[in-house]
């Protein structure tokens, strides 16, 4: 166990070892499958973030896993890699050859011992799972250092099994011993206390590192996890965005932020770079294509808005009056305020001075009665929306670009075809584009594409329904890169592509505002297109 002193308070702080497994448990997700590509960027993702060992994959399932596992262990060489088997001869030659160009490397392997597992799955009698366990520990042995094993059902095998298994193991060698939770049915209480005893009374349990998985079943997977390091673990293990089987798993970063934000409680630390959490979020639920709820704990995109014009007012005069967190110590970007029907006036003109308006205490008032009437209609009021709210007010064009129009043929056999009419504020002129593509969106971002005067790149979008029945309208939020940086605009209209054009402006219009305001761009020129000549009619 690697005790670290604190050094202001004089209380030891425990260092918790992350284990990161969504390359194997948490890509067993229905339809979470990664490719090798995908694999090795998250890889590389989880070693900036700073895991201390991460499972890449089941080498013996496939070649393609064998592969992503051997080359993982070439590339991140900051972190242990571990190889994962079941108590197999064949599983045990595939992981330790995977995993043989590793910096650092640990086996892991893995038998059920609850008796459900026992007598409907693998059909062997308790002292059969203790013999296969003790001489698959010692043939793996043979090849690595670290070896850890997990009993699978821990949680619902009896204390008494447990407790015979892990003295087997450790007497033939492992050095890491796991408890899982795998069907996410323990209580906390429960959890810690076999943890607690396994620990006192285990023979050889004072040589060994403890650690837990816990699956979210029954949405206990955090704090199951939280009970097994207070009582002794030293190790979790996690996925990102808590994905896996089933509800998943503990989620690494709901785990980390419970451990940083409580540390003076828990007097518990983790190598995790909090800076580095939402871009690790995002990117494996890109890869997944797997969305992330929107109140999820310290990723989802609600867990640091305010709609409430209670809270917005005290978030503006003390941000800890309603966050016990920081969202930008996570790379979340600062949307703080979403401005609704509940929003003040305090907190629409704060939106307003951020965005780089300036309005008088009678525009203000106007804006206000706009700003109403238009939130009544709707769930929020989105920047884009509120900057031509300001533009009506102040009677001034407050957007670089506008969508005059747009139109888009979809076709089930051809090309979609797609128009755009956008507007340059600077120079007051219309103009129109077009473009096919292969989806209806592709044609039509190639259309606005050719009326921004800087080179954008489109990428990512996040499409939601606002509405049931056939009029379903949606709400887009379009991520693009310009000027060497991120930028997110949001929309909503009753069609979605319309929806998906806006948002797409608004993202582009904000990075024309910081360029700009920046000194890094100046507008005012015609567009990349129409300098080409390429105009096709205003
Ligand atoms: O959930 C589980 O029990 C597991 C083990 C095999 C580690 O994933
Ligand atoms: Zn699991």
């Amino acid at each position: 166990m690697n005790i670290e002193t604190n050094i202001d308070t004089k209380i030891e702080t425990k260092k918790i070892h992350i284990f990161d497994t969504t390359l194997r448990d948490g890509e067993q997700a229905p339809g979470g499958t990664l490719n090798l590509e995908d694999k090795i960027r998250i890889a590389l993702q989880l070693e900036k973030l700073g895991v201390d060992v991460m499972e890449p994959g089941f080498p013996v399932s496939s070649p393609g896993e064998f592969e992503a596992v051997r080359q993982i262990s070439r590339l991140v060489q900051s972190v242990e890699i571990c190889g994962f088997a079941r108590a197999i001869k064949g599983d045990i030659d595939a992981a330790v050859q995977a995993t043989q160009d590793a910096a650092k490397r640990r086996l892991h392997l893995f038998i059920s011992s609850s008796d459900i597992h026992l007598d409907f799955q693998l059909r062997k009698s308790r002292e059969q799972v203790i013999e296969m366990a003790r001489s698959m520990v010692s043939y793996g042995r043979q090849f690595v250092d670290r070896l850890e094993f997990s009993l699978m059902d821990a949680s619902r095998s009896g204390e008494e099994f447990v407790m015979q298994l892990v003295e087997a193991v450790i007497a033939e060698g492992a050095t890491i011993i796991n408890m899982p939770d795998t069907m996410g049915y323990a209580l906390p209480h429960e959890y810690g206390q076999l943890f607690a005893r396994v620990r006192q009374q285990a023979r050889g349990a004072d040589k060994v590192e403890f650690s837990t998985h816990c699956h979210n079943d029954l949405g206990l997977a955090v704090a199951n996890s939280l009970a097994a390091v207070q009582n002794g673990a030293t190790q979790v293990e996690v996925t990102i965005n808590g994905v896996g089987e089933r509800a998943g798993n503990c989620s690494l970063e709901e785990l980390a932020m419970v451990i940083d934000t409580r540390k003076a409680s828990l007097n518990m630390e983790t190598g995790i770079r909090p800076e580095e959490i939402y871009a690790s979020s995002r990117m494996v639920s890109r890869a997944m294509h797997m969305p992330i709820s929107f109140n999820k704990p310290v990723v989802g995109r609600n867990a640091f808005q305010h709609e409430s014009g209670i809270h917005q007012d005290g978030l503006l005069k003390n941000r800890n009056t309603y966050e016990i967190m920081d969202p930008e110590q996570m790379g979340i970007p600062r949307k703080m305020i979403i401005l609704g029907k509940h929003s003040g006036r305090h907190a629409i003109r704060h939106r307003v001075e951020q965005l780089g308006f300036k309005v008088d205490d009678a525009q203000m008032e106007e804006l206000y009665v706009r700003f109403k009437e238009k939130a009544d209609g709707q769930k929020i009021v989105t920047d884009d929306e509120l900057i031509r709210l300001v533009g009506t007010t102040v009677n001034v064009a407050t957007e670089t670009y506008s969508l005059v129009d747009v139109q888009v043929v979809t076709s089930s056999e051809r090309s979609r075809v797609a128009s755009a009419t956008v507007k340059n504020g600077a120079t007051g002129a219309n103009a129109t584009y077009s473009a096919i593509g292969r989806g209806p969106i592709e044609a039509l971002i190639g259309c606005i594409k050719q009326g921004i005067g800087f080179p954008v790149e489109f990428v990512d979008l996040e499409l939601h329904s606002i509405s049931t029945g056939e009029a379903a309208g949606g709400e887009a939020e379009v991520t693009v890169e310009a000027f060497g940086r991120s930028y997110v605009g949001n929309a909503m209209d009753e069609d979605i592509l319309i929806a998906v054009a806006h948002a797409y402006m608004a993202a582009c219009n904000q990075a024309a505002r910081e360029a700009k305001a920046e000194g890094r761009w100046a507008e005012g020129g015609a567009s990349a297109i129409e300098k080409a000549d390429r105009r096709m009619w205003t």
